[in-house]
């Protein structure tokens, strides 16, 4: 199977995929080695830090050999057809993990390749990131029904994939961006399909972020300009200040909530110091969770 998006899961699949970052995490070097005598192709033609130390290092602990290739390091869609990469890389490794600037450089890939790709970020999506960031919320809240989580800020890549994710473990989402910066409209759409089929948790959308945060158990940004974006920077620094996490924002959410953001962030813009540093902050929990569910994924893909 492929994970290009949280969509291809079942709550089931979901809550298997934490529950084995749980036990990876418990139990560091000491765990089975799913990759033993493996290869993954690691791919990126954007910059990471997390991905890309997360999915090596992973990859190490289980037994695995990871082959990171920068994107001036492969032909990848440019000398060579992403047809032909994904054909010839299919022979060597066991499964490909790729970052690139088009989801449909994603689907392509894997229409042709013969071994699971993996989504380590894309325009549109950002799965890995939300199963790690779900993990924490188990490992903070001890469960998903019953919880709000606001997103503000910008309908990005993590965003929608916080669409899917939250609708697949039945929160309650609110998300809340500035006016023509929604999420992708088919993203919405499956979500709520998911929200009816297992009928528990909802997804509203707003432009605004007092409403998102109010009573909130879980507020979540991200950046307002993502890698490979071309907004406009100056009517983005106009109209997205509203929606900045910030203690004054804190106020509207629930006491005992908890401030997430994938990281990078863009310190004083979307997140001010205090909150990023303050009490409520998880953001770290959330990186290293990264290294723990992705050993959770491998797991997950090749016991199918
Ligand atoms: N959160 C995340 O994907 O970070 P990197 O860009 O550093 O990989
Ligand atoms: N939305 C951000 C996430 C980075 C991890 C971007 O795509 O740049």
């Amino acid at each position: 199977m492929h994970l290009l998006d949280l969509d291809v899961l079942s709550r089931e699949d979901v809550l298997k995929i934490i529950e084995y970052g749980i036990y990876f995490k418990k139990n560091r070097r000491k765990h089975e080695k799913v990759l033993d005598g493996k290869s993954v192709a690691i791919i990126f033609e954007k910059p990471s830090t997390r991905t890309r130390m997360s999915f090596d290092i992973a990859v190490y602990e289980l037994g695995g050999h990871p082959l990171i290739m920068n994107q001036n390091e492969i032909h990848l869609g440019k000398k060579e057809s992403i047809k032909d990469t994904a054909k010839v890389m299919s022979r060597y490794v066991d499964a490909i993990v790729a970052r690139v600037y088009k989801h449909r450089h994603l689907e392509e890939m894997a229409k042709y390749s013969t071994v699971p790709v993996i989504n380590a970020l894309s325009d549109l999506a950002h799965p890995c990131q939300i199963l790690a960031d779900l993990m924490t919320i188990k490992e903070y809240k001890g469960k998903f029904n019953g919880l709000k989580i606001a997103y503000l800020g910008d309908g990005n890549n993590v965003c929608n994939s916080l669409i899917l994710g939250s609708a697949l473990v039945g929160m309650d989402m609110v998300v809340a961006t500035p006016k023509g910066y929604e999420p992708n409209a088919k993203t919405v759409l499956k979500a709520k399909e998911i929200i009816e089929e297992y009928g528990e948790g909802s997804l509203t959308l707003t432009n605004n972020p007092i409403e998102a945060a109010e009573d909130a158990d879980i507020l979540y940004t991200d950046v307002w300009v993502s890698m490979g974006d071309e907004k406009d920077k100056e009517e983005v620094l106009k109209i997205f200040p509203p929606f900045q996490i910030n203690n004054k924002l804190l106020e509207y959410a629930k006491d005992d909530v908890i401030v997430m953001h994938c990281l990078p962030a863009n310190r004083g813009l979307e997140i001010t110091d205090d909150v990023i540093d303050g009490e409520h902050s998880v953001v770290y929990d959330e990186a290293e969770n990264r290294l723990h569910v992705q050993k959770g994924v491998f797991k997950f893909i090749f016991e199918q």
